[in-house]
C-alpha cells in the first residue's frame, strides 16, 4: 500500500472541515512526512447514471476517464484515508456522495478479501442538537469502505461547528494528537 491520503470533502474551501483536516495533518506530520491531500471540489467527478456497464464489465465504468477513477484508485492503494466532511441534511455533501456512488464498479466486482488500512472520518455539523445527525454519513462511509475492502472507519464527529472559528482549542489538541497517533500506527505497520 502507498501513501496516506486526506480527502477534503466540503464544497467550501477553508471551511470547518478543511480546518479539522489541517490540525490532523499537523499532528500527523510530527511523526511522518508522507501524506497527500486532495480536495474533491477541485476534481471532475461525474455522477453514476446506473447505465449497467459495470454489471457486465466489473471494475470498469463508462466514465473511467474522469478524476473519480484516480481518486478511487488512490483510496484503494492508501494505508490511511481521512474523510474530512461536513454534514449536509444528515448525510454527506453531494461532492462526496458522487465519489461514493462511482464506487459502484467495485461493488459489482466485489470479492471478499481481508479488509485492510485505516479509515478516519472527521465530521462536522452546525447544530448542537439532533441526536442522529452523524448517523447517515457514518452508515454511508461504512458501506463504501466495506465495498473497497477497507477496515471499518473510525469516526470523530463534532457538533456546533458552523465555521472554522467555532473549533475549540480542545478539539484542535485532540486532532493533533489523533494525527500523531495514527501516523505512528501506520509507520509501525511498515
Ligand atoms: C446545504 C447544507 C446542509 C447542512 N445540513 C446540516 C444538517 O443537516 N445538520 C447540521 O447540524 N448542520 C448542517 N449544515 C451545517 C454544516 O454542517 C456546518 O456549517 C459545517 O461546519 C460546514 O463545514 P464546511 O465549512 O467544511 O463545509 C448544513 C450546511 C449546508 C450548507
Amino acid at each position: 500500500m502507498s501513501k496516506s491520503l486526506v480527502l477534503l470533502c466540503s464544497p467550501r474551501e477553508n471551511g470547518t472541515t478543511d480546518e479539522l483536516a489541517l490540525y490532523f495533518i499537523e499532528g500527523y506530520k510530527r511523526e511522518s512526512a508522507s501524506i497527500d491531500v486532495a480536495a474533491l471540489r477541485d476534481h471532475d467527478i461525474r455522477t453514476c447514471v446506473n447505465c449497467g456497464y459495470c454489471s457486465s464489465h466489473p471494475l470498469k465504468c463508462v466514465f473511467d476517464i474522469d478524476d473519480a477513477t484516480t481518486l478511487l484508485e488512490r483510496f484503494l492503494a492508501a494505508r490511511l484515508v481521512v474523510f474530512a466532511s461536513p454534514v449536509y441534511f444528515y448525510g454527506p455533501p453531494a461532492t462526496l456522495k458522487a465519489l461514493i456512488d462511482r464506487g459502484q464498479k467495485y461493488w459489482t466486482g466485489f470479492r471478499e478479501e481481508l479488509a485492510s488500512g485505516h479509515v478516519i472520518e472527521l465530521l462536522a455539523a452546525g447544530r448542537v442538537a439532533g441526536e442522529r445527525v452523524f448517523e447517515g454519513t457514518k452508515l454511508i462511509l461504512n458501506c463504501f469502505s466495506r465495498v473497497m475492502n477497507k477496515n471499518k472507519p473510525r469516526a470523530f464527529s463534532y457538533r456546533g461547528l458552523e465555521n472554522p472559528g467555532d473549533i475549540s482549542p480542545e478539539i484542535i489538541s485532540e486532532l493533533r494528537s489523533l494525527g500523531a497517533s495514527v501516523a505512528r500506527a501506520v509507520r509501525d505497520e511498515q
